[in-house]
């Protein structure tokens, strides 16, 4: 084999403000499956990621969840962490742009970029949420279109196509605070991607890094014209880290995001005894990214520009990739296709997923549809009919006498299969997963039928074909390892479970060149169970409930935010010690009605009422709200007693119970009163 290549891997960096999704999973499953491919070569790969985690979402999250950012984004880090590592995820290390060595790096790459002579400042005006004390970014402000006069429209652009500034809307509001936000004007850093214009026409252009309808895409778009300055600051109050030489002045989200692929390597480097210079500085090393079609201009634009001008290492290539639809129509919550990881995994085996992706992907940025039929018999007929059986059917013949020692005339399957090694490997390395798993397919298309003539089943009911039983089964599960080799980068699970039949490791692509043999073989153990529709039902109920307990949460922190209530009466009082229901219901409360009320002579906190609980019964009871209510404002009214709470004596009287308030005291307060409706007598429970 040639020398090794050393390949650096990078999936985009997820937001930390939300969770991880199937539609997500798609980019990490399909970089977590080049990155073992290429580790299964035999080349040295690093595959980085990190979480996102800056910016004005993770600012007002945090705000409306009374929390602080960085608790935020800790709990981020973990539940996406979690997601990742059950699908089998193979970071070498996952990092957070919110780190030591991301803020020091950002640093650098600024002070390089200034001295490039790129940088400019540009007064901006932009809508100021001055109840949030906030700017506010486009997808924060709807009004009124100024051309067409539509109510309700987007910050940025309206349904009838006309696009514009949110300082342009008639009757702008804020969607955080639902107040009427106000025009200011703030200095922000520009960099000037002009300048660049012509190294990034000839590296984008020159076929080597890009897909084609990538590199196109930019042409038309963005490259015939001057390119836009690009706004890279953002004034305080934001989340983020504060531009060294200007204060109170942040670098905007998707400055500091990408050189988060940088920090995170940095960190695996200092952690492994590793140079970053001999990633990110060197000619011998590879870097591959790995993105959706949404973000292909920060990544083919900008951030080669940013790394031309700070003199690291440009990407060696950009792997675009479609958007996941779910039966063919975009995710969305209300339609409940807004599958979470989490969810998935609860009830479905992550190497279906895995599966399906890859035989989904192919090198170009179509979108791919998860049809959750299509699913389930993929994976029943693919995996488990064609693959799986190949092992389950044979392995348990081997038992007493294990491989043979020569390998059997297979009419030619295994050469077959290996002679395809290179043309599946070249739809791997070109990210025609698709390509890839059909060939696979192929082969097991042509091992499955030489299975069914064999017979081995029969074969076993005759003692005297012993070793053709042997023999066949050799075969079978030779054709099945050569499968999962060609699979591994897809199924580490399949990897691993067949290794522990034959046992023998995995672990490089050349081992689907010859077969193995003389060696005993384990136990069979189940590999991969057909997927039962009843749990893909599960999944679905699941995530419709997950949606409707989001909206209502929301719905409820949106009231929470309204009426603001303070925490103080809690602070002031804590709760009490915990008590039984058989302690409460000693406590006999009632709704009684004042059927008079008045000054007790010589009492300076007391009225004196007369509360009726229905037909006969009244109580006399003193209380101390004369300094918050007038008698007659109580004459008539419902109030809640204790009824069964024993005599006292006073000076003034005997008080016959207790009427129920809540507040501060002194004029604050609160008689409890049920609404009219409530009849006098009956029990408060
Ligand atoms: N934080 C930015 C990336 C910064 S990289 C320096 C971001 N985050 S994201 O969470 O919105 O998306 C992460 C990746 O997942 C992106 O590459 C995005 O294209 C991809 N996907 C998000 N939703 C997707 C689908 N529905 N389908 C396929 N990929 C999707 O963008
Ligand atoms: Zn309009």
């Amino acid at each position: 084999m040639s020398n090794p290549r050393k390949i650096l891997v990078t999936s985009a960096l997820p937001y930390a403000n939300g969770p991880i999704h199937i539609g997500h999973m798609v980019e990490y499953i399909q970089t977590d499956i080049w990155a073992r491919f290429q580790r299964l070569r035999g080349n040295e790969v690093l595959y980085v990621c990190a979480d996102d985690t800056h910016g004005t979402a993770i600012m007002l999250r945090a705000q409306k969840e009374g929390r602080s950012e960085l608790d935020v984004i800790a709990e981020s880090s973990q539940s996406h962490q979690r997601d990742f590592a059950g699908f089998g995820i193979s970071f070498d290390h996952y990092g957070s742009t919110h780190s030591d060595e991301n803020r020091e790096l950002c640093g650098q790459v600024w002070q390089k970029i200034r001295e490039s002579g790129l940088v400019k400042e540009k007064q901006v005006e932009q809508l100021f949420d001055t109840e949030k004390g906030t700017f506010l970014a486009d997808r924060f402000v709807k009004g009124t279109c100024p051309k067409c006069g539509k109510t309700d429209q987007a910050g940025d652009n309206c349904e009838c196509g006309h696009t514009y500034s949110p300082v342009d809307l008639i009757d702008p509001l804020s969607t955080i605070s639902g107040t009427t936000p106000e025009v200011r004007s703030a200095n922000h850093l520009f960099i000037e991607l002009e300048q660049l214009h012509e190294f990034l026409n000839e590296w984008t252009q020159s076929g080597d890094h890009l897909q084609t309808e990538v590199a196109n895409y930019l042409k038309g778009h963005f490259l015939g014209d001057a390119l836009r300055d690009w706004d890279i600051s953002r004034p305080a109050p934001y989340f983020g880290f504060e531009i060294p030489d200007s204060p109170g002045d942040y670098w905007y989200v998707w400055f500091d995001a990408p050189i988060g692929y940088i920090a995170s390597t940095k960190q695996w480097c200092d952690a492994n005894d590793s140079n970053i210079d001999a990633w990110w500085k060197s000619d011998d090393t590879e870097i591959h990214h790995f993105i959706g079609k949404d973000i292909v201009y920060f990544h083919t634009l900008f951030w080669p520009g940013v790394l031309k001008a700070t003199g690291f290492n440009l990407p060696t290539k950009v792997h675009v990739h479609g958007f996941l639809t779910v039966d063919g129509k975009k995710m969305a919550k209300r339609d409940g296709t807004f599958i979470k990881a989490e969810t998935c995994l609860k009830h479905l085996d992550p190497s279906a997923l895995r599966y399906f992706y890859a035989s989904k992907l192919g090198p170009k940025l179509d979108d791919i549809d998860l049809n959750l039929e299509e699913f389930r018999t993929k994976v029943d007929t693919d995996l488990v009919n064609k693959i799986v059986n190949l092992a389950s059917r044979c392995a348990k013949f081997l038992g007493p006498t294990g491989l043979s020692d020569t390998y059997p005339d297979d009419g030619g399957l295994f050469q077959q299969a290996a002679d395809d090694a290179d043309e599946i490997a070249g739809a791997y390395e070109d990210c025609d997963y698709n390509k890839a798993m059909r060939l696979i397919l192929a082969a097991a298309d042509r091992a499955n039928p030489f299975i069914e003539n064999a017979q081995p089943w029969v074969l076993k009911k005759d003692e005297s074909k012993a070793r053709e039983l042997q023999d066949v089964c050799t075969i079978a599960i030779n054709l099945f390892r050569q499968l999962v080799i060609y699979l591994a980068p897809v199924l580490p699970e399949l990897v691993t479970k067949t290794e522990d039949l034959l046992g023998d490791k995995i672990t490089s692509w050349d081992q689907a060149q010859s077969p193995l043999l003389g060696t005993p073989v384990n136990k069979f153990k189940h590999m991969m169970k057909r997927i039962d529709p009843k749990d893909i039902q599960k999944m679905m109920d699941e995530t419709a409930e997950e949606v409707a307990a989001d909206a209502a949460a929301s719905a409820a922190s949106e009231l929470a935010s309204k009426y603001n209530d303070s925490p103080q009466p809690l602070i002031d009082k804590p709760i009490s010690e915990e008590c039984t229901i058989d302690d409460f219901v000693k406590v006999d409360l009632r709704v009684a009605r004042v059927l008079q009320a008045q000054h007790v002579e010589g009492a300076d906190k007391l009225l004196q009422l007369t509360l009726g609980l229905g037909g006969n019964e009244k109580r006399n009871v003193f209380a101390g709200i004369k300094s918050a209510y007038k008698p007659e404002d109580l004459e008539g009214k419902l109030v809640v007693m204790v009824a069964n709470l024993k005599p006292r004596k006073m000076r003034f009287g005997l008080s016959e119970g207790m009427v129920c308030a809540a507040g501060a005291g002194g004029s604050e307060i609160f008689v409890l009163s049920p609404d009219d409706g409530a009849l006098p007598g009956q029990r408060v429970t």
